[in-house]
């Protein structure tokens, strides 16, 4: 495998908008990020993510973007993002922005003029289809729920939009689209970023026929991704997006991939790949239920684990995984993958531990350093996103209760993630001197930075220490290149693997279970590495692990 500079660097996803807030207006902003790149330099982070700081109406937090060459007022201004790529270089940094090119805003100017006119040139950039006696082009349903079909007043039109209606898709088979998004990535990358967050990427392929499926659920629609799943031919968009942009610059780049076909993943991640890397979601997927939130399942440790360490042999021979406990779309990590008797500092680690030594890039997403929460609304009011809004919807019309439905939520709600990040024990947990544009989890006087910067078995400090331990001079090749061997299978609740490369060998070992577990093996005269508890009981023949111990065996 050819080396490349992104290979051995950690990543730090960062929501801008619940960061850190210096103006007082309760949202974050540039400002507040330039002046934590010491924290993050500190914390052991190479590479920042951004989720958009485009201009946009906000609908989907920025995944709407109505000018693609402007940041967002709220934010901040250009002269700060140039300030913020200036200060990232001097400290070894680098920053990538978040790439939304499957949809825009219905702001953007593109679609403003669409609508003036579906059958002009500007038309052409997005999907205007006539409707069917009176019904939409297709029966589609959108991601975030109802029709992924809009109707244009006045017309016999529809505009596609897999997500939000705010969200038209773009026409990817038009040329003229596909120049403008490139002279636009390009114009980035001169800038001086690093590469992209590529977003809902595989949506871009479409069949232009829009064809109705079987419906999959009461409302008499299917999901969008049927129409995904029967089309082939992305590859080739993704290709030629590759080479007219961030090859040429030699960007790293992030796709977030659901649904991909099977056995593409050479041509996603391998040595010429479209992309550098992608997120491994197989965890995720674990908690999908049929038809939404409200029949969602909790994830078991035997599939937590068994979908891992699918995706980590699978990936082996091919490329790098971008490995995460959550991101801003999904619920706090600590609360969907540890049973309840690890919700403690100790659980918090040891879930660290199993992720971050994995093979392939550890994203941390904001907050997950200090082991933050999901945070319980009291009502749905209290709820910003857009797609909880939908599933709450969802769920009380398939006749759960409004406190069944806001358990849904707490328990798979992305707001879970976006609460304001907890700096301190001062009003607002530090984030911002005005009133928060989301609320902040009621727990900050616990959990916080400040607390933890100040105490040395903290969860932020250990965090520390396992990214400082992938750049150790002594592993960090095993760390980076070493395949992930998985062991001790047969031990129910036990998550234990070694990285292994040539004559080197280090061994992770944690106790998910509620029970103090003995494990056999010749670990006495291995050097500890890392260890979240003080003490560990060692015999020649065995280690003997408590629970929500996690243990980091060096070579001998
Ligand atoms: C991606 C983003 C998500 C957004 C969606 C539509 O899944 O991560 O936040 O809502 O795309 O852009």
């Amino acid at each position: 495998m050819n080396k490349k500079w992104w290979h051995d660097k950690a990543a730090y996803q960062i929501y801008p908008k619940s960061f850190l807030d210096t103006n007082g207006d309760g949202i974050g902003d540039l400002k507040g990020i330039i002046s934590k790149l010491d924290y993050l330099k500190d914390l052991g982070i190479d590479i920042i993510w951004l989720s958009p700081i485009y201009q946009s109406p906000f609908v989907d937090q920025g995944y709407d973007i109505s000018d693609y060459y402007k940041i967002d007022e709220k934010f901040g201004t250009m002269d700060d993002f140039d300030t913020l790529l200036d200060e990232a270089k001097k400290r070894d940094m680098h920053i990538v922005m978040d790439l939304v090119i499957n949809h825009c805003s219905d702001k953007h100017e593109w679609f403003q003029k669409a609508l003036q006119d579906p059958e002009g040139e500007y038309g052409d950039y997005f999907y205007f289809r006539k409707g069917k006696n009176g019904n939409p082009p297709s029966n589609y349903r959108a991601y975030f729920g109802g029709s992924a079909w809009e109707k244009v007043e006045g017309t016999d039109y529809y505009y596609l939009h897999m997500f939000a209606k705010q969200q038209p898709d773009l026409n990817w088979n038009n040329p003229k689209v596909l120049k403008e998004l490139y002279t636009m990535i390009n114009w980035w990358l001169n800038k001086g970023v690093s590469g992209f967050r590529i977003d809902a990427i595989i949506n871009i392929k479409k069949d232009p026929e829009f064809k109705s499926f079987e419906p999959d659920g009461p409302d008499g629609l299917t999901s969008v991704c049927r129409m995904v799943d029967s089309v082939d031919g992305v590859g080739e968009l993704l290709e030629d997006l590759k080479k007219n942009t961030f090859e040429k610059y030699d960007a790293f780049t992030v796709a977030e991939v659901f649904n991909m076909k099977k056995d593409e993943l050479i041509e996603f991640v391998g040595e010429n790949g479209h992309f550098s890397t992608m997120f491994d979601f197989s965890t995720h997927q674990l908690s999908f239920g049929e038809h939404g939130w409200y029949d969602s399942k909790p994830i078991q440790f035997e599939d937590f684990r068994r979908v891992i360490f699918h995706s980590q042999t699978e990936c082996l021979d091919i490329g790098f995984l971008a490995n995460i406990i959550e991101n801003h779309d999904e619920p706090r990590g600590v609360n969907r993958y540890l049973p309840k008797h690890a919700r403690n500092e100790a659980g918090f680690k040891m879930l660290g531990t199993v992720s971050v030594l994995l093979r392939g890039l550890p994203f941390l997403y904001q907050g997950q350093e200090i082991g933050m929460q999901n945070c319980r609304m009291n009502s749905i009011d209290e709820y910003d996103d857009i797609n909880t809004k939908g599933e709450y919807k969802m769920a009380l019309e398939a006749g759960l209760s409004d406190r069944e439905a806001l358990e849904a939520c707490y328990e798979n709600s992305r707001d879970n993630a976006r609460t304001p990040m907890q700096w301190d024990d001062s009003a607002n947990a530090g984030f911002s001197s005005g009133t928060p544009w989301l609320k902040v989890n009621p727990n900050y006087k616990d959990i916080n930075v400040k607390e933890q910067s100040g105490r040395p078995d903290s969860v932020l400090n250990y965090y520390k220490k396992l990214l400082a331990l992938r750049k150790n001079d002594s592993y960090r090749e095993v760390l980076t290149y070493g395949a992930c061997i998985p062991m001790y299978l047969d031990e129910d609740n036990i998550f234990a693997y070694a990285r292994e490369k040539d004559n080197h060998k280090v061994i992770v070992l944690a106790n998910f279970s509620d029970k103090p577990r003995v494990l056999n093996g010749d670990f006495a005269n291995r050097p500890i590495l890392l260890n979240n508890m003080e003490n560990i009981t060692l015999s020649p023949s065995s280690v003997t692990l408590m629970p929500c111990q996690a243990v980091v065996f060096g070579e001998i």
